[in-house]
């Protein structure tokens, strides 16, 4: 009996699949058809696919042609699946030639001619209306956002904005899309805006795009006081939009594993989380000399209060600030300790001083550590009181992150602004109310 493999994500089923699943079986007796789960899919960077493992298993096996289905969860599995079911034919399509050659010593390896003009990618973005995002603020983070984009499907960036019309013409020449200098224009040619200006303007910008009709992405800080949050968000409920806090790391695969794990209770019961993240910065950075929003705390903060909020949560019973000032006043680095009724928290961030930038979660029966760059989790692991025990756990985080929150803010669009669990409101919220306490401090 020659037995043949394919392996695939078969989303949204079509013809192009069809015809390769015809002819795999036709290459032999028994046909195995590995279909691909969502999390390896997006550890190789499929970040849309629509239809459920479910769906698409139930899809393949609708065709009659394969004899078993096996579900594809990790890199490397290929090569062991072969052995494992004495596999004579490895087959894919032609759009993969060359890409499987490793895998003949083991088996023939067959590619089968694509079926042209469709694919999985095509029918999802004619599913979906193409979101033209426009994006306000070209600095650094929006250098970094635009080729991010493109790795998502359903958005393209149209266009930027800036009052200083020649920053945004540089922009726009280097991303080949449109500048704009009256924001009128702007809102007319786009549909969701992504905020990545200064932070002392990040209010007003919300209140116009949601008073324009659009969805908002917006870098964090989101503001820094409470009430502008919670007045932003209720035009944003009202309005039936979606605002949304760009924290890339709330949004990568890696910390909410890291999550998951911290409140399985392996570690018993959480008591103190300290988190640490410093990058030095030139003393005449924007960051350093911003006098008014500059500094550590703003630049950071968010990153180094998120683990405490998601884990030890917003009812601490008192938080202080202590920081190193630069001659402007601006904190070159600042440590906040909060204190709940039965844990502790520290949140450590720096732009004129380098540490150890590591996440400790402790508990009642171990730890969790996560060295730098734990905001962009790759790898953690839990340790016990017996040494020896060491669980290790990895994940992907793909090029600058970026691409996770920009297909989180498209999925929370698609899902009417539910489903905000991986950083909710009420935390947007509190963050804001830390900023402004904060900036209290400093004007003492
Ligand atoms: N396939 C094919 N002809 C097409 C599309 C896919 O022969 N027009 C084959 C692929 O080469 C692969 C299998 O079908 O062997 C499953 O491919 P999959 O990646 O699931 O489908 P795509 O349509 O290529 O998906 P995407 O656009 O997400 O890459």
């Amino acid at each position: 009996m020659i037995k043949v493999i394919t392996y695939g994500t078969f989303d949204l089923f079509h013809e192009g699949h069809y015809r390769l699943l015809k002819r795999a079986k036709a290459l032999g007796d028994y046909l195995i058809v590995g279909v691909t789960t969502e999390s390896y899919d997006k550890t190789r960077g499929k970040l849309g696919v629509v239809d459920s493992i479910i769906t698409r298993i139930e899809n393949v096996k609708k065709t009659g042609f394969a004899d078993e289905v096996i579900i594809e969860e990790a890199a490397g599995q290929k090569f062991n699946d072969i052995k494992k079911y004495h596999i004579d034919i490895f087959t894919v399509g032609s759009d993969w030639t060359g890409c499987f050659d490793y895998l003949k010593d083991c088996c023939k390896v067959v590619y089968l001619e694509r079926t042209r003009n469709i694919s999985s990618t095509m029918l999802r973005e004619q599913r979906q209306q193409i979101m033209r995002i426009g994006i306000i603020g070209n600095g650094r983070i929006a250098n970094r956002f635009v080729p991010e984009v493109k790795l998502v499907s359903g958005v393209s960036v149209q266009g930027a904005y800036n009052p200083r019309v020649h920053s945004a013409e540089r922009f726009a020449e280097k991303w080949e899309i449109n500048a704009y200098e009256d924001i009128e224009r702007f809102y007319d040619a786009i549909d969701v805006v992504y905020i990545a200006s200064p932070h002392s303007s990040h209010y007003d910008y919300i209140k116009g795009a949601l008073e324009h009709g659009k969805h908002v992405l917006c870098e964090k800080p989101l503001v820094l006081q409470k009430r502008q949050a919670e007045e932003a968000f209720a035009n944003a409920k009202k309005l039936g939009l979606v605002l949304f806090e760009g924290i890339k790391t709330a949004y990568c695969p890696g910390f909410q594993k890291l999550l998951g794990i911290a409140c399985s209770g392996v570690i018993g019961t959480i008591r103190n989380v300290e988190a640490c993240f410093t990058k030095l910065e030139r003393e005449d950075s924007r960051e350093l000399t911003d006098t008014l929003y500059g500094g550590s705390f703003i630049e950071l903060g968010s990153y180094v209060m998120l683990p405490i909020l998601k884990l030890m949560g917003a009812g601490y019973e008192s938080i202080s600030f202590d920081s190193i000032n630069g001659e402007n006043g601006l904190d070159l680095f600042t440590r906040v300790t909060l204190r709940y009724q039965n844990g502790l928290a520290t949140a450590t961030c720096g732009l004129g001083v380098k540490s150890e930038g590591r996440l400790l979660i402790a508990g009642t029966k171990g730890y969790i550590l996560v060295e730098a760059p734990w905001w962009k989790t790759t790898y953690f692991e839990v340790h016990y009181e017996d040494v020896n025990r060491v669980d290790k756990y990895s994940e992907v985080f793909l090029g600058d992150g970026l691409r996770y929150e920009i297909s989180e803010f498209l999925f929370r669009i698609n899902h009417g602004g539910k489903e905000d669990f991986k950083l909710t409101r009420g935390e947007s919220i509190t963050l804001a109310g830390i900023m402004e306490q904060f900036l209290e401090t400093r004007q003492e």
